[in-house]
């Protein structure tokens, strides 16, 4: 079957309003960039000709701007899930525009096909190669392609010459069956392939293919600082002594990190510690430091679902995929996340609080209790299912003015049910075998920024100490509530 080549403006034209588009990618990594881009012309000349013009997007995690961020802006977004990090889109979240649906992104691809959030009319795939029976070789992330490509009426696709041709080699494309005729999905170490290297799309189905030439919209990462540094340390200072006691096996586990610039110095100070072998990652992203990792040796195979990394260190895993061809592997994000692999592996999870209150409830994903930031992404994927799950963040954010570590979570992502580890830079605390009220004196000791420990042991004064989760429940989100009154945690007054 021939190609039709068609440009972004007329690949956008299939796309009418209440239409839901389902999107390749994985963060910017992998995201069909310009017909969305276009879309948002259309949006702009249909609301200034008086008419309604929105859409629903499915998509992996994040996007870039060009999705994101040009959509939101122009209020063409009338429902998004899951993972974002745009700050546009973050804005018209918290300005209610948005119906934004926060789910795990495991559970992106099946919720999609059990039909929860309605159907996919168009599916929009960035790939670097396809071929004229409908094989699509995807780009930088596998996300939730292969779903959506299978379910939507019509595909467009992005031929982006910005993607060298070396990715067709990275990819596994599996897609497990629904229930009831689900099989265990046979995955036995990070570096099996279970798939395909294509996504294979029906022909007919092809609308167009859009040529473009159009980096993947990466964000670069802050110099690590001695904050995020120092965190690094203590993580790899607990995971070194874990394994000395035999908790960890010699051979040591799979590792997932999650997103972000304290994720990323995490990365770096373990690739550090010579006391840790040489590991391998199970894990959604990969990110800039993970590369470096894999090119020292430190890191002896990168399984994820995204290469979250800056076009410089993508142009150079390109350049040299004859290195890491047998070292990386990009799967779907139901694959990437999935709980059967990540307890069947063992995977160690590392991923990024917002805040921690003082039993181990974990906020990953809201401001003050009401404002997202990002979403939950696959934190939870990981967490319930690790064979360790650690938090990590600074003690205080806002130089100084907030803690990290509070009373009580004013929004709840993780429970104390699943987090084992809470470190800061201030230090390292334990709660595995532990009941609440250990778990708060280790939390407060180890892990409370100077400024907040006596407030935070003030706090627990003003309960009957006794119950099995002791709380002054008037006063649980007092810190939060002096926030607001007066910017500063710190003028809480009990
Ligand atoms: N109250 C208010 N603001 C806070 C805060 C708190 N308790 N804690 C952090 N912040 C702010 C920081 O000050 C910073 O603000 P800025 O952008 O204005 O500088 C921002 O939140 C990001 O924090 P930072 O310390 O730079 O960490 P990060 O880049 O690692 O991001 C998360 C942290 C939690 C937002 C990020 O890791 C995330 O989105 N996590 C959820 C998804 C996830 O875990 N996925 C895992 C698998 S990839």
């Amino acid at each position: 079957m021939a190609f039709h080549y068609i440009s972004a403006a007329e690949a956008a034209s299939h796309i009418k309003h209440g239409y839901n588009i389902g999107l390749s990618g994985f963060t910017p990594a992998g995201t069909a960039k310009a017909v969305t881009a276009e879309l948002a012309k259309i949006a702009e000349a249909e609301h200034a000709a008086g008419r309604p013009f929105q859409v629903g997007i499915f998509t992996g995690a994040s996007t870039g701007d060009s999705c994101d961020g040009v959509l939101s802006r122009c209020k063409a977004i009338r429902y998004r899930a899951p993972y974002t990090t745009n700050p546009d889109f973050r804005k018209a979240v918290n300005n209610g525009e948005i119906a934004y649906n926060d789910i795990h992104l495991s559970q992106m691809a099946q919720e999609v096909r059990y039909g929860f959030m309605g159907k996919v009319n168009v599916a929009i795939l960035e790939a670097c190669e396809v071929t004229p029976d409908g094989k699509v070789y995807l780009t930088a992330a596998g996300g939730i392609a292969p779903t959506i490509a299978r379910l939507a009426d019509e595909v467009i696709i992005e031929l982006n010459a910005a993607h060298s041709k070396a990715a067709m080699s990275l990819h596994d494309v599996y897609e497990p069956l629904d229930p009831p005729y689900r099989r265990d999905i046979p995955i036995y170490k990070p570096s099996d392939r279970i798939g395909l290297p294509y996504v294979q799309v029906d022909p007919k189905k092809i609308v167009g293919i859009v040529e473009t030439n159009w980096p993947d919209e990466a964000r670069s990462f802050s110099a690590s600082d001695p904050v995020t540094d120092k965190i690094g340390q203590n993580v790899a200072d607990f995971l070194a002594a874990d394994m000395k006691r035999g908790i960890i096996p010699s051979t040591f586990l799979p590792l997932q990190s999650g997103v972000g610039n304290i994720a990323n110095a995490v990365l770096g100070a373990l690739g550090r510690e010579s006391s840790i072998p040489p590991f391998e990652m199970y894990t959604e992203v990969l990110q800039d430091a993970v590369v470096g990792l894999i090119r020292e040796g430190r890191v002896k195979f990168g399984s994820t679902c995204s290469l979250t990394v800056t076009n410089n260190c993508l142009n150079g895993i390109y350049e040299d995929i004859d290195f890491f061809r047998d070292k990386l592997v990009l799967r779907p994000s139901e694959i990437s996340n999935s709980p059967e692999i990540i307890r069947r592996l063992g995977v160690i999870s590392i991923n990024t609080a917002i805040e921690v209150d003082l039993y181990g409830n974990v906020n990953s994903t809201h401001i003050g209790g009401t404002k997202m930031m990002n979403g939950i992404g696959g934190s939870g994927d990981f967490t319930r299912n690790a064979y360790i799950s650690i938090f990590t963040c600074p003690s205080v954010a806002k130089e100084g003015k907030i803690s990290a570590i509070v009373p009580m979570v004013s929004h709840h992502d993780h429970t104390e049910h699943d987090v084992n580890i809470v470190v800061t830079e201030q230090g390292v605390a334990d709660l595995r075998g532990k009941g609440p009220k250990e778990r708060a004196q280790a939390i407060i000791e180890n892990c409370a920024h100077p400024d907040y420990k006596q407030l935070l042991w003030d706090y627990l004064k003003l309960t009957d100490g006794k119950s099995q989760t002791p709380h002054a429940i008037g006063k649980a989100l007092a810190m939060h509530a002096e926030l607001a009154a007066s910017g500063d945690m710190r003028n809480v007054k009990w």
